[in-house]
């Protein structure tokens, strides 16, 4: 949220034109997510120099991210815009298929900033898949509404050679540099635009697999009996995942969200020599040619895996919630950002429950480098009013 204070920021918005009424001059009032809009107008004319030379910042999660001193933690949430929302269910009904939700730019768009509208968070996600680069590599996909992503394994070295190097991002993925460019200009510096990635290993389960697994028992396999096929395969994934996270930063994104979420399957021999090499690469192609876009990454049941994590050269490690804020900076040993990590279960949980589970994390991070989260993707059953509970809850804590 945005704290509208001084007396100079009310000056400030009528030479903007705008109603003295909306600077809540003194009183301190938080802008509520209903103001959303306002503070879009606000902050859209603030970005460009002001009359009155009032330096304006960048939003508080980029700055969050960055380890600069904030005045308050920022929040967003995984998965936050999607099926927990009543407003992304309406849209489902008009807009069937994962694809055109997320291809149509007009609709991929207004899905991006629901959850920014109706809670104040201050990061608005790109809607979209970790799958979705992957028609730009030559592979198919597709998303069932009830089992979710579909694709035909890829196995043998013949079907492994079918994948390319996606030359031209900005042709096979126009919907992603439309919809990335439209929130910039619709969030302003009221929230921070985040892109995303799924990182080599995620990625090649869907493409062994087939699909969503539990076990992950066909990439495994080819790890056993056939591992240079999958290096080959991960090899391939890592290069093209690179150049798309460029593609998103050069086309608006602030930071970017680097997904590994099912890496924490892998032992730690198997994580270091089928997920770790790949997720450096990634980190690297993006440093080399971004090298102060905040990069944060993220792996599911990653316990025993936050110093790897570290190890990659990101700026932030998203936690779960197997470990805490203090045992992860002390394993780190090492100033690094951190996200999360309330168990998204909590949002079921009595009011009560949810402010004192999350302020004990506020507590912990003492506001140093952190940006608030889940632990995972939000659950799709999660009630509204408690999401926005919990967003206020982060807004409203004084370190
Ligand atoms: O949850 C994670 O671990 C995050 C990484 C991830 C995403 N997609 C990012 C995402 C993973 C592992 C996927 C694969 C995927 N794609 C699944 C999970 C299935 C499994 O194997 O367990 C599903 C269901 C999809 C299809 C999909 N993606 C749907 C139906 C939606 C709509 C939103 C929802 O969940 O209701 C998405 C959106 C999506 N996938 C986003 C992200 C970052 C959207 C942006 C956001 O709000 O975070």
């Amino acid at each position: 949220m945005f704290l509208l204070r001084s007396a100079a920021v009310a000056s400030f918005l009528l030479a903007c034109g705008l109603p003295y009424s909306s600077a809540f001059v003194g009183s301190g009032l938080t802008v509520t997510p209903k103001d959303a809009r306002l503070r879009t107008a606000v902050s859209a004319t603030a970005s460009r120099s002001t009359p009155l030379g009032l330096k304006m910042e960048d939003p508080l999660l980029l700055r969050a991210a960055r380890g600069e001193k904030v005045e308050m933690t920022p929040v967003w949430m995984m998965r936050q815009a999607g099926r927990h929302m009543q407003e992304y269910r309406e849209l489902v009904k008009k807009y069937p298929t994962f694809r055109e939700r997320s291809e149509i730019p007009e609709v991929a768009t207004e899905i991006s900033l629901q959850p920014w509208e109706a809670y104040g968070v201050d990061g608005c996600i790109l809607f979209s898949d970790i799958l979705t680069p992957l028609p730009g590599m030559g592979v198919e996909f597709d998303i069932k509404e009830t089992s979710g992503p579909k694709l035909k394994p890829l196995r043998t070295k013949e079907q492994i050679d079918t994948m390319k190097i996606c030359s031209d991002w900005s042709t096979s993925m126009p919907f992603v540099k439309q919809t990335l460019g439209e929130l910039r200009k619709r969030v302003g510096n009221s929230a921070t635009v985040l892109g995303f990635v799924g990182l080599p290993f995620t990625l090649a389960t869907y493409l062994v697999e087939g699909g969503t697994s539990s076990e992950y028992l066909e990439i495994k396999k080819m790890m056993y009996y056939n591992p240079s096929l999958l290096t080959a395969m991960l090899e391939n994934l890592a290069e093209n995942i690179g150049n798309y996270a460029n593609f998103q930063i050069e086309a608006g994104a602030q930071v970017i969200q680097i997904f590994d979420s099912w890496a924490g399957s892998l032992s730690p021999e198997d994580y270091d020599l089928f997920a770790f090499p790949y997720q450096k690469m990634v980190v690297n192609a993006i440093k080399k040619k971004h090298p102060d876009v905040p990069i944060i990454i993220y792996i599911a049941k990653s316990g025993a895996h936050v110093e790897r994590m570290a190890d990659t050269g990101v700026d932030i490690v998203s936690l779960d919630w197997t470990v805490t804020i203090d045992e992860a900076r002390r394993r780190i040993g090492r100033d690094i950002g951190l996200q999360g990590n309330l168990d998204p279960a909590i949002l079921y949980g009595p009011e009560h429950i949810i402010k004192e589970r999350t302020e004990s994390i506020l507590k912990m991070a003492k506001g140093r480098h952190h940006i608030m989260n889940l632990g995972h993707g939000i659950e799709a059953t999660t009630p509204q009013p408690n999401v926005k509970f919990f967003v206020d809850t982060v807004h409203a804590f004084k370190h």
